[in-house]
């Protein structure tokens, strides 16, 4: 029985330690974590449920004249109406870019 006990906390260890491999942040994954957090309530999937014309797909994105990061990380600056404005004190320039990466390998 407390062999069996010493498994089950060595299993749980190093499941611990697989999630946080997995969990640390490092290019698109922290950048789909932050999309996640702060853009997926209006964008899930890359559509738009405020404006349903102005989705983050590419080809929407290319006819609205967005092409690079910098040009999304503009957008959360500076937004249309009925888009949250963020600004770099709360999402600093380095998840902005990161976010904007996400979407545009992302959503096709
Ligand atoms: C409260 C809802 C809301 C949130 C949260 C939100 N957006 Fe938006 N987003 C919108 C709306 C509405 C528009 C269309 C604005 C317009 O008409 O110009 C938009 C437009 C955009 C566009 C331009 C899309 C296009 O096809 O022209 C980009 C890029 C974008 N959002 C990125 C983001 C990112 C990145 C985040 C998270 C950091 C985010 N949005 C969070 C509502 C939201």
């Amino acid at each position: 029985m407390k062999k069996i006990a010493i498994l089950c906390t060595t299993m749980l260890a190093l499941n611990a330690l697989t999630m946080t491999a997995l969990a640390a942040p490092s290019g698109s994954s922290a950048g789909a974590a932050a999309f996640e957090a702060n853009c997926a309530e209006c964008h899930p999937g890359g559509r738009n449920i405020v404006t349903p014309a102005k989705d983050l797909r590419g080809s929407t994105l290319k006819a609205n004249g967005i092409v690079k990061p910098q040009d999304i990380v503009a957008k959360m600056r500076q937004p249309g109406p009925g888009m949250t404005k963020f600004d770099s004190s709360e999402l600093p320039d380095k998840e902005a870019l990161e976010i904007a990466e996400y979407i545009l390998s992302t959503f096709k």
